[in-house]
C-alpha cells in the first residue's frame, strides 16, 4: 500500500488491551464509511471460522493447550490464510477495517516472554497497515469495564505485560486515542484521524 493509488482500499487496523473499547469503535467507523459511501469491510482476528481459527478459539476458551510459540504461530498462521483475499479486497477497491493484527500478535507473545525479534517473523510479508488506531487505556481501568470474561488472557497482570509490549511497537501509522474519553469524543477522533489520512493519501 501506501503508493499515493486512491483505486486502492485502505487498511485500517485497531488495537489495544482487552476491553478498550475496539470492537464497537471500529463498528462505529466502518458505519460512518459506509454512510459516505465507501467501499469498506468490518474484519477481525483472530478469524475464528477456520479451522486454525477453531483451534486457537479452543486455546483461548482454555479447552485445550498448547505451548507458547505454537499458538503464536497459529495467530500468525491466521492471518496468512487471509493474506490474498484481503489483498484482492484491497486491490479491488474495498477499505479493510480490521479488529486487532499482527501488533496483537506479537503484543501478547512478548508478553509472555517470547523473543520479540522471534515474535515479529512470521508477520514478515503481511501487508502493512495504512492506519493503526490504538486505543489507550491503563490496564487498570480497562479491568474496571464491566470485567474481563473468561478467556485466557483476560487477566490484569497479562494485560499489564501486553501494554508495556505494544509500546514497543508503536509506528508511523499509529494514531493513539484516549480510550477513556467519552465514547462519542473518541469515535470524533477517530474520524479526524481518517479524514487527515484519506486526504494524505
Ligand atoms: P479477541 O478478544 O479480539 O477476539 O481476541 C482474542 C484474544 O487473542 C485477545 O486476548 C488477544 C489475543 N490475540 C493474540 O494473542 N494474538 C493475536 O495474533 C491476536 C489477533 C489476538
Amino acid at each position: 500500500n501506501g503508493c499515493n493509488d486512491k483505486s486502492r482500499g485502505s487498511l485500517i487496523v485497531f488495537e489495544g488491551l482487552d476491553r478498550c473499547g475496539k470492537t464497537s469503535q471500529s463498528g462505529r467507523l466502518v458505519s460512518y464509511l459506509e454512510k459516505k459511501g465507501v467501499p469498506v469491510e468490518s474484519w477481525r482476528f483472530p478469524d475464528r471460522s477456520t479451522s486454525v481459527g477453531e483451534m486457537i478459539s479452543s486455546y483461548l476458551a482454555n479447552k485445550s493447550q498448547l505451548d507458547d510459540q505454537t499458538v503464536h504461530l497459529l495467530f500468525s498462521a491466521n492471518r496468512w490464510e487471509k493474506r490474498s483475499l484481503m489483498e484482492n479486497k484491497l486491490r479491488s477497491g474495498i477499505t479493510l477495517v480490521v479488529d486487532r493484527y499482527s501488533y496483537s500478535g506479537v503484543s501478547f507473545s512478548a508478553a509472555k516472554g517470547l523473543d520479540i525479534e522471534w515474535c515479529k517473523s512470521p508477520e514478515r510479508g503481511l501487508l502493512a497497515p495504512d492506519l493503526v488506531v490504538y486505543l489507550d487505556i491503563a490496564p487498570e481501568k480497562a479491568a474496571e469495564r464491566g470485567g474481563y470474561g473468561s478467556e485466557r488472557y483476560e487477566q490484569l497482570e497479562f494485560q499489564r505485560k501486553v501494554a508495556q509490549q505494544y509500546q514497543t511497537l508503536r509506528d508511523s501509522a499509529w494514531k493513539v486515542i484516549d480510550a477513556c474519553l467519552s465514547v462519542d469524543s473518541v469515535e470524533e477522533q477517530i474520524r479526524e484521524f481518517y479524514g487527515l489520512f484519506d486526504k494524505a493519501v
